[in-house]
């Protein structure tokens, strides 16, 4: 049994199978052909934080293949009424089938799979968001590359990431280390990446610039992310200050490969850490990416429930 808690739990030759089956099941899709490989399958989706994205692409995907969900919060569940996470755990994965957890901490969520019968998947933690980072490279294949060798247009590619070092950045960076691409971040002091707790083997995959102009130069995509995450409200007014120089706009484009592409994983606060005019300009691959989470997920749901087939 397989786990998804982090982008480095998969290997290269997984990766590659995901991305071709994404454009297939994607393809399927597009063209009103039913898929349902998961008939009988239930997913619980655990949401301890807000969700819009996650919530309609896992629950919608599951529908499409075939399967059924179940949705828990914390407010409305004894998960937020102290039950021990390996007792819910234990209690849950009995009677589904698959797990997906948004929530805080990653220990958590290591907690519960360590509890749980069935697989478990990261729908982004504190520290990860690893069906995000799927979708978004699988945008970058669609855009810049052949879905047929899905992995070949990332290696040797400048990814920026202009903003704080979070659980989207952790996650640019695992994948970096593994499909061999570079990572060129810029955060503003105090808010720098953390290598232990991205998890990386090395620093060999990331560059750190001070200035965010020089993090975007020759870049083959621009990504940046919210100033303050989830879980991190109370510190809004200090991050606001501190993030003022960190919005990308159309000079960080300038900087950037002509070619570049432009994401974000949403949602974005235009005129923040994004001028309207980049991510509803041209190179901006947005909605592209968000669409992408539901096909990505339905790939990694097979997979984890079937294996390669
Ligand atoms: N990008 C993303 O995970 O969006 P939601 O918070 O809406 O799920
Ligand atoms: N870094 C953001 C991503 C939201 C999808 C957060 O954790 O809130």
């Amino acid at each position: 049994m397989k786990h998804y808690l982090k982008f480095s739990d998969f290997t290269l030759d997984e990766y590659e199978y995901l991305f071709k089956r994404t454009a297939l099941i994607k393809n399927k899709f597009k063209s009103y052909e039913r898929h349902q490989p998961l008939v009988d399958r239930t997913l619980a989706m655990i949401f301890e934080k807000a969700s819009t994205r996650t919530r309609v692409s896992f629950e919608a995907g599951m529908y499409q293949l075939g399967g059924s969900v179940v949705h828990l919060t914390t407010g409305d569940s004894q998960l937020g009424r102290s039950e021990p996470i390996e007792d819910s755990a234990r209690v849950i994965s009995r009677m589904v089938d698959l797990v997906m957890i948004r929530t805080y901490g990653q220990d958590k969520i290591n907690n519960f799979a360590a509890h749980s019968r069935v697989p478990v998947i990261n729908g982004l933690t504190n520290e990860f968001h690893p069906c995000q980072i799927l979708a978004d490279l699988f945008t970058f294949i669609e855009h810049r590359g052949d879905p047929s060798n899905p992995l070949a247009c990332l290696r040797g590619k400048i990814v920026s990431w202009v903003g704080d070092g979070n659980n989207m950045a952790n996650t640019w960076l695992q994948a970096a280390e593994l499909l061999g691409f570079t990572v060129h971040i810029s955060t503003p002091r105090g808010y720098e990446v953390d290598q232990s707790i991205a998890g990386l083997t090395s620093s060999h995959s990331f560059k750190v610039f001070d200035d965010p102009r020089q993090a975007c130069k020759g870049s083959d995509l621009v990504t940046t992310d919210v100033w303050t995450s989830m879980g991190y409200e109370a510190e809004n007014e200090t991050r606001r200050i501190a993030f003022n120089d960190w919005c990308v706009g159309p000079e960080m484009m300038a900087m950037a490969h002509p070619q570049a592409l432009f994401m974000h994983c949403l949602p974005a606060h235009r005129g923040e850490e994004v001028a309207a005019e980049v991510i509803d300009g041209p190179q901006s691959v947005v909605w592209d990416e968000a669409e992408n989470r539901l096909h990505v997920q339905k790939a990694l749901m097979e997979y984890l429930l079937l294996g390669s087939l």
